[in-house]
């Protein structure tokens, strides 16, 4: 076999088990691949055999209806401790994530922002941010997160809890860049939030997408992650049942039907 030949080779992630990803979907490198994922709750089996890859600076909106397991699988790729990873594996930027803890996941990059969004308690929205910023890799500088949340740089003395809901998602997706990240994970950034807050946060991810950051949008509100997205993954019981352009989804209402209820 010449070079060329296994230049052409799909050395994808998503086939090739104990190999770092080389060619994506498309024919870009994949810069994270997750592979043949198996996770559970206990005796729970929940992410059953869910792969797909994601190249760099695309945004992909993982869609499905309630208990779908898109909160599991964002859970499994940020190497929460539960639901377990019993099989598969996980790629960012050539680096095995399935044998990571979650602390070493966030230390390579992946910044989970999760649903219940965790302000620390007692704490300044500006100590918030100094404390996701008290170990090295650092990411934006606390100035730069002023610049994309000016509400935050406003409130920098009140405490973080205090803060209303969409100030309290601003400052978990604040506190998520100050860290070096490679990979965001959203998990319902607009949940429980007024539409004239949701389009605020939607026109800061908007700037995010500019700068190029991967990232994977959980979203409800499925047509405003589809919007912002480029890709989407549709979930239905622990299984992949769609993965291809955004605007496909948007334009098949029988699979919005079917699969989002929308
Ligand atoms: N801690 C847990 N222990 C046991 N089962 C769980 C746990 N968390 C979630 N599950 C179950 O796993 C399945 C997937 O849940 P998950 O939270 O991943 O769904 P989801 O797609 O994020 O749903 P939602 O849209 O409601 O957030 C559900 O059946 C849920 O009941
Ligand atoms: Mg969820």
């Amino acid at each position: 076999m010449s070079d060329d030949t296994l230049l052409d080779v799909d050395l994808s992630g998503s086939k090739v088990p104990g190999v770092a990803p080389v060619r994506g979907k498309g024919g870009a490198p994949a810069f994270f691949s997750a592979w043949d994922l198996h996770a559970y709750y206990g005796e729970s089996y929940i992410v059953q055999g869910v792969s797909f890859d994601i190249r760099e600076g695309e945004i992909v909106a993982l869609l499905g209806r309630n208990g779908a397991g898109k909160t599991s699988t964002m859970r499994t790729i940020a190497r929460a401790d539960n639901p377990a990873l019993m099989h598969g594996e996980i790629w960012l930027d050539h680096k095995p994530v399935h044998e990571m803890k979650s602390h070493e996941a966030a230390q390579i990059g992946i910044g989970l922002v999760p649903e219940d969004r965790r302000i620390i308690q007692g704490l300044t929205v500006e100590e918030n941010l100094k404390l996701a910023r008290i170990a090295p890799p650092h990411g934006w500088s606390i100035e730069r997160i002023y610049d994309l949340f000016p509400r935050l740089g406003e409130r920098r003395t009140q405490e973080g809890t205090t803060l209303s809901g969409g100030e309290q998602q601003m400052l978990a997706i604040g506190r998520t860049l100050a860290r070096d990240i490679k990979l965001l994970l959203l998990d319902e950034p607009y949940e429980g939030l007024a539409p004239v807050i949701v389009q605020e946060i939607e026109r800061t991810l908007e700037e995010i997408k500019e700068l190029g950051i991967t990232t994977i949008i959980v979203e409800q509100n499925a047509i405003a992650a589809l919007h912002l997205a480029d890709r989407a993954i549709i979930l239905d019981m622990g299984h992949i049942v769609f993965d291809g352009v955004s605007q496909e989804v948007l334009d098949n209402a029988d699979l919005r039907q079917q699969y989002l209820a929308i």
